[in-house]
């Protein structure tokens, strides 16, 4: 067992989570990293920054996960920290979603994050000190058509989130956030922009230059960029934003 903190990392082997628990190692955690195939993302840290790092494969609505991370992060000495990320749920108009849609993205969006919550908290109470962050979305503060799964349900968890931080805080200095992307590059915004560009007939630096056009910064954000705020949320610098959604999106939305 090392003195360093530990985080835990779901979703850890591309875009966002991969940055992430890069700037978490480079900042000197040991790490537990998950997703269905993490092995890559836990050799890569493991050379790159010499700190600990456990891979546990496995979807997030897997129900043994959450135990799974639990015992990696304990006999590492106990998770200080935990972001709770996963792949996007699929993009469907709200007319087409079946029952069937809505409870598996359920799992996955919800159950198997709070899941995954519930295991890894103790360890922190027991510290008494931790911090949680979720990837979210700004499309929670302002949806789009076709991605109702997504819309609805991320925001079922930032709520879930906000209730955890208020019962949370009293009992040990626990800091529960969200940290919602605006247009981040990373493979899901390329191939995105990739499936739009067929969908319209047009070519993928046209539907870039839309998107573009309505960032105020004109610009999307980088994964090193969101990287960076989200360590900071996670770490004890962090002494005082809790309950909160806070948005990494170059100005895109500007409502309360
Ligand atoms: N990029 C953006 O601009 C943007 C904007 C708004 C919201 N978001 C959301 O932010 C999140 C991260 O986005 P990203 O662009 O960084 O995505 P990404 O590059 O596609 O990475 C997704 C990560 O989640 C893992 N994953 C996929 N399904 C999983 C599951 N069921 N359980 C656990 N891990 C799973 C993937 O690894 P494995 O394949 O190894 O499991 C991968 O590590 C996504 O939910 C995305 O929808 C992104």
């Amino acid at each position: 067992m090392s003195d360093r903190k530990v985080a835990v990392v779901t979703g850890a082997s591309s875009g966002m989570g991969l940055a992430t628990a890069r700037e978490m190692a480079r900042r000197g955690h040991d790490l537990v990293l998950s997703s269905r195939r993490p092995e890559v993302a836990a050799d890569e840290i493991r050379s790159a920054f010499g700190v600990r790092v456990e891979a546990v494969a496995g979807g997030i609505a897997e129900p043994d996960l959450a135990a799974r991370l639990a015992a990696a992060a304990q006999e590492m000495g106990g998770a200080r920290a935990l972001l709770l990320n996963h792949g996007g749920p699929p993009v469907k108009p709200m007319m087409a979603l079946t029952d069937e849609d809505w409870s598996g993205a359920f799992e996955t969006m919800v159950v198997g994050p709070l899941r995954v919550m519930r295991a890894l908290v103790p360890q922190m109470q027991a510290a008494a000190g931790g911090r949680v962050l979720a990837i979210s979305s700004f499309t929670v503060k302002a949806p789009w058509a076709g991605i109702g799964l997504s819309n609805a349900l991320r925001a079922a968890l930032v709520n879930a989130l906000k209730t955890a931080a208020l019962e949370l805080g009293p009992e040990g200095g626990i800091l529960v956030n969200a940290l919602a992307p605006g247009y981040v590059e990373t493979d899901r915004i390329r191939d995105w922009n990739d499936s739009y560009a067929r969908q319209e007939n047009v070519g993928v630096e046209e539907i870039r230059a839309r998107t573009l056009a309505t960032i105020p910064l004109r610009r999307y954000g980088t994964p090193e960029g969101y990287a960076r705020l989200a360590a900071f949320l996670l770490s004890e610098e962090n002494d005082y934003v809790s309950g909160q959604q806070i948005l990494y999106d170059g100005g895109l939305v500007v409502a309360n």
